[in-house]
């Protein structure tokens, strides 16, 4: 599987090659891993390319650190985007639209120009929906269905902090959702909440909602992660961010088991928002295709989602006149 990771000498790739080169994302499948940067940052993506090589990781087949984008997208089965202007305190995502927005450009067009018409696309930089929407207006004749965003990020902060809470282990709780933009508005959902309550992995229950309402501190700490983690880092989350792509990728590839995960994915008709924004959604996954879950009952939380929503209009109506 050929597989390009932008912003290869960033922060999020050095945390996530091991991940992906140990097997973790794609089981058994060897990897020609694509590393692209900026020129600026050549002697560090040269670096990395070094601890590869000193690290000898079992599913790596060939390993090409470039800067050259004909030769980083050429026949890719896979892209994760993480290459763009990162957030620093005091910024929203949404305020690096405007920077990240050629970087995105060149990355749909290069898309068009050079992968696989299969391939299967990540977008991680910030404002991620919005990127994503970005790099799908520029590949046309890739299907929209490749095109995801980075919600798990979200859905594993939510997981932690139920699984805290309710003192369950992460592993026996599913179905959590975050609906709308990777932003502060997003509305993170634990009314379909399943635990697993048999060893065996069998037996899921669906727990009274009233045990897992979150009050708002709680609910503010997830929306506001992001935030938090650059505040004390310093910089932006990298090691959870990583982990959670890992994640995401994995359930793509290899399938929910019906259970419900949540990806940023284009509307279409779906809970009636607005067509052709990427929105996070509810998904079940198999063989690197998702199915909506277009079903559930939402009537206590539709108005902060189409808030969310909302949002990602305004970050559309900011560079639409861009789009050509
Ligand atoms: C995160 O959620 O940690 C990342 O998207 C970085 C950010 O800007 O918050």
């Amino acid at each position: 599987m050929k597989v390009l990771i932008t912003g290869g000498a960033g922060m999020i790739a050095y945390s996530l090659i091991p991940l992906l080169l140990s097997g973790l994302m794609f089981s058994d499948e060897m990897i020609d891993l694509n590393l692209l940067d900026i020129d600026f940052a050549k002697n560090r993506l040269e670096a990395v390319k070094m601890e590869i090589e000193d690290s000898n990781f079992p599913k790596l087949n060939s390993l090409i650190a470039t800067t050259e984008i004909e030769v980083a997208f050429k026949n890719i089965d896979v892209a994760i985007f993480l290459g763009g202007f990162p957030r620093k305190q005091g910024m929203e995502r949404k305020d690096l639209l405007l920077k990240n927005f050629e970087i995105f450009k060149s990355n749909g067009i290069a898309l068009e120009m050079y992968a696989k018409k299969t391939v299967r696309v990540l977008v991680v930089a910030n404002p991620a929906n919005t990127n994503c929407l970005i790099c799908d207006h520029y590949s046309p004749s890739i299907p929209s269905k490749n095109f995801t965003c980075l919600s798990y990020l979200d859905q594993e902060r939510l997981t932690g902090l139920v699984s805290r809470k309710l003192n369950v282990k992460p592993k026996n709780i599913s179905n959590l959702i975050i609906w709308g933009n990777h932003s502060s508005s997003m509305v993170p959902d634990t009314n379909n909440l399943l635990v697993n309550t048999n060893l065996l992995n069998t037996n899921l229950v669906k727990i009274n909602s009233e045990k897992c309402v979150l009050d708002n501190d709680e609910i503010n700490l997830v929306k506001n992660r992001g935030s938090s983690v650059i505040k004390k880092r310093g910089l932006s989350s990298a090691m959870s961010a990583a982990n959670a792509i890992m994640k995401h990728m994995k359930v793509w590839f290899n399938g929910s088991n019906d259970k419900i995960v949540s990806f940023g994915i284009k509307t279409n008709n779906n809970y009636n928002l607005k067509n052709n924004l990427f929105v996070s959604l509810p998904v079940t996954t198999k063989n690197f295709n998702f199915e909506i879950v277009d079903n559930l009952n939402i009537s206590t939380i539709i108005k902060e989602i189409k808030q969310s929503v909302e949002e990602l209009e305004e970050e559309y109506n900011t560079i639409k006149n861009k789009l050509n």
